[in-house]
This record gives structure tokens, sequence and C-alpha cells, in this order.
């Protein structure tokens, strides 16, 4: 089989076969397919698209290409949740805790920032000395130890995806449906858990950009799921403005901080109870969302996920001192604020450019090797519907380089619109597909 024959195939629109997808993954780890042959392929699928047989070959495939994780030593019924990828989204580090101190084992495999969204991993690495790159050994301990480990992808653990992964993130081929299917649900599957719940995102700053779209890929992703014998369940969620105020690595850490603390926004707060009852609801804790958004929340105003947050980051190299004392996050040294030169509402922000002002601060990679700067970000002050006067700052951008903040604050303040008349809020979860 020669690599070229099989990306003109698909260029030209026809089906891979179970066989020439197989090759192609087996090559591409095994490094006899170069990385400019697989980007010419991933354009070619970017265009032409994938049938379900196609994408249920690529993910396993994908998730064959290295070891699949037997979470059996584990005890309890394991359940992982993974998002498509969005602005500001940093869910994971809120809701984990408050499952896990509801004595739900969560055996958590997370990922990096990709394209103009961030990545769990980034974020977590705001604490000094934390790390995810544990062995399997260590992963199994913590969650044994305290219900709650959150490792990167390692070498072993889909290595197909996590090529493919780097490759898409700098060759603009991230937005596809088939592409994110595979993606997603290889490294779940290999990450062995019992039961898996996917928060889909529509809307601007999503790879989904909108409702029927994202509808599709969580129907793709759930049916590959419970094919593959995981209870499998999405909740469909707006990313037509960033969740939370916070985008940025330690800034949205910080704001994860104070969710736990009882004192974080409604939407990232709202968010994890919807997401988390599910995940409550598949470990076998209650069958019905109202027990399990009563059980979450006790977690936040009893402290115990704030302390679970803490002992998670303490048994991972990070300093707890910082769960309860944020001030050691805060490390920008320019602070920027945007004003609003008209009186009225916003009507929209798009968000994927608040993702690239974020990436343009230093936030996020533009090449697969790039460095992030940990510490810069964005604040936002206003989001849709909000009332705004003219002079008001809408949003503060936290930078440590002025040609940085200079590109990015323009690129923040194009992003908004703006209204005379008011403008309703966003609906924030839109369906659950189960
Ligand atoms: N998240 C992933 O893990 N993969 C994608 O392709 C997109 C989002």
């Amino acid at each position: 089989m020669l690599m070229v024959d099989l990306i003109k195939k698909k260029r030209d629109g026809q089906e891979l076969s179970t066989e020439e997808i197989n090759f192609i993954i087996e090559g591409y780890v095994k490094g006899e397919i170069p990385d400019y042959q697989v980007s010419a392929l991933m354009m070619a699928i970017f265009y032409q698209g994938m049938n379900d047989r196609e994408t249920v070959d690529l993910t396993m495939a994908m998730m064959n290409s290295g070891d699949v994780l037997d979470l059996s030593k584990i005890e309890g019924v394991k359940v992982d949740k993974h998002s498509t990828g969005g602005v500001g989204d940093k869910t994971s580090l809120v809701l984990t805790p408050m499952v896990a101190s509801l004595g739900i084992p969560v055996a958590k495999m997370s990922g990096r920032g990709l394209g103009h969204t961030g990545g769990t991993i980034d974020k977590l690495e705001s604490f000094e000395g934390f790390s995810t790159s544990i062995s399997t050994d260590k992963f199994f301990e913590n969650v044994n130890n305290n219900k709650i480990s959150i490792m990167g992808q390692t070498a072993n653990l889909a290595p197909a995806d996590k090529l493919l992964y780097a490759l898409r993130d700098v060759t603009a081929t991230v937005d596809n449906m088939s592409l994110i299917a595979s993606s997603i649900m290889s490294k779940k599957l290999a990450a062995g858990a019992d039961a898996i719940v996917l928060d889909v995102k529509s809307g601007s700053g999503a790879f989904m950009k909108n409702d029927t779209d994202a509808k599709a890929l969580a129907e793709k992703m759930v049916s590959i799921g419970n094919m593959a014998g995981r209870k499998t369940r999405a909740v469909i969620s707006d990313m037509d403005q960033p969740l939370g105020f916070a985008v940025g690595n330690a800034l949205e850490v910080v704001e994860a901080i104070n969710t736990l603390k009882g004192q974080g926004p409604d939407d990232l707060l709202e968010l994890c109870l919807t997401l988390g009852s599910q995940m409550v609801i598949l470990a076998g804790l209650c069958d019905d969302e109202d027990t399990a958004r009563k059980m979450l929340l006790e977690t936040i105003e009893s402290g115990k996920a704030l302390d679970k947050l803490a002992t998670f980051i303490e048994s991972q190299g990070g300093n707890k001192e910082d769960v309860y004392n944020t001030e050691n996050l805060f490390r920008a040294t320019i602070c920027y604020e945007l004003l609003s030169e008209t009186d009225g509402y916003v009507k929209g922000i798009e968000c994927e450019e608040v993702g690239m002002a974020s990436l343009l601060l230093g936030g996020g990679r533009r090449s697969k090797t790039d460095e992030i700067d940990l510490w810069t970000g964005i604040i936002l002050n206003k989001k849709v519907g909000d009332k705004v006067e003219k002079g008001e700052c809408i949003a503060k951008l936290y930078a440590n380089d002025n040609a940085k903040l200079e590109q990015a604050k323009t690129r923040l303040f194009d992003a908004y619109s703006f209204s005379s008349d008011p403008v309703n809020k966003n609906v924030l979860i839109k369906e659950i597909i189960k």
C-alpha cells in the first residue's frame, strides 16, 4: 500500500477500508509515514469527511495503537468525563474533586490545549511542581487512596491520537466531526473507565459551530462508547461565549478554586452540576438528577471538594497551600483594561476570537513545540446580555509582553459586538443525549 494513493483516494471523496486505516495508523506510530503525508490526509478528511464505519475503524485503530488500561485494580464504578474543547472551560478542575469527594473514583486522562481551546494539563501545571506525567502504578495508587488522579496521555496510551492531536493543532484540521469523535473516544476507551460523560460544546468558541453539528457529534460519540460496552452520555452545552469569566491557564485555575469555595460564576457551577449529576447517576449513587445535584452542592458547602482538590494537587507534586491561598497563581506583570466605546448591551462575543486573543498573549501554542505562558490571559467583565456604559471596563488582559498585548487587545475588542436594545442571555444547557 502506498500512502500517496490513500491520500488521493480520500482527496477524491472515496471511502478508506479498515485495512487502509490500520495501515495509516500503524505506519504513522512506527514513524514510517511522515508528518507531511499525514497532514495532507487530515486535510483531505477535513474536506471529504468519513462515514460511520470509517470513524469507528479509526477510533479502534487509534485505541489499539498502544496500551488499553485495565482499571479493575480500582474499586467501584470508574466514571470519566471529557469535553470537546472550549474557551474558559475549566469544568474538569471543579467537577473532578466534587465527584471524587462523594467517593466515586475519578481516574481521568486529560490533554493539553488544542488550537484556540485550553487543556486541563496545561492549566494544572500552574501549580509549581505538579505533574501529570506519572506512572500507571502511581495513578492507580492515587485513585485507590484519594479517589482522584489525572494523568497525561502517556506515550503508550492511544499514541496515534497523541501524534495526530499535536499535528492537527497546527495544521487547521481540528474541527472535523470524525476526527474529533475518534480522537476523544479512542483515548477514553483506552483509558478504561466503565462510564463516560461527554461535554459537547456548541457555538462560536467550539469546534462544532452550531447545535445540529454538536448533536451529530454527541450522538456519534455516545454510539461508539455504548458499542464498546461503556455507558456513555453527552451534554450539549453553550460555547457561544467563554464559560465563566477567566480565560488563560492560571487565571482559570483561580476561578475553578473560587467555584469550589462557593464564589464562582453561575454558568460554570451550573455546567458542573449538570455533568456531575450524570456522573453520579452512572456511578450508581442515585437515580435522579435532583438528588445528584444536592449531593454535589453539599461537597462545595462542606468544603470537602476544595480539600479534595488540595489533596489531589499534593499527591502529584504540587503545593496544596496554593489551593487555599491563590496569590502565587497571579504572575502576569501587565494588566490592561479594555474599555467600551459605546453605551448599550453586549450582543455577542466571538468566542473563538477570545481564545485566539489568549493564545496571542502566550496562553496557547502556535507550533507543536511552543512553550506556553501560564500566567497570561483574560478576565471578562461583561458577557452576553450585560449592560455597558461608554468608558466602562469590558475585560482585563493579563500579559508579560507589550507586543503580544497590542495584538491581543485588538483581537479581543473586535470579538465584542453591542446593541442599543436589551439582549437575551444565552441558554447554557441545550440537550442531554443518553
Ligand atoms: N478534544 C480531543 O481530545 N480531541 C479533539 O480532536 C478535539 C477535542
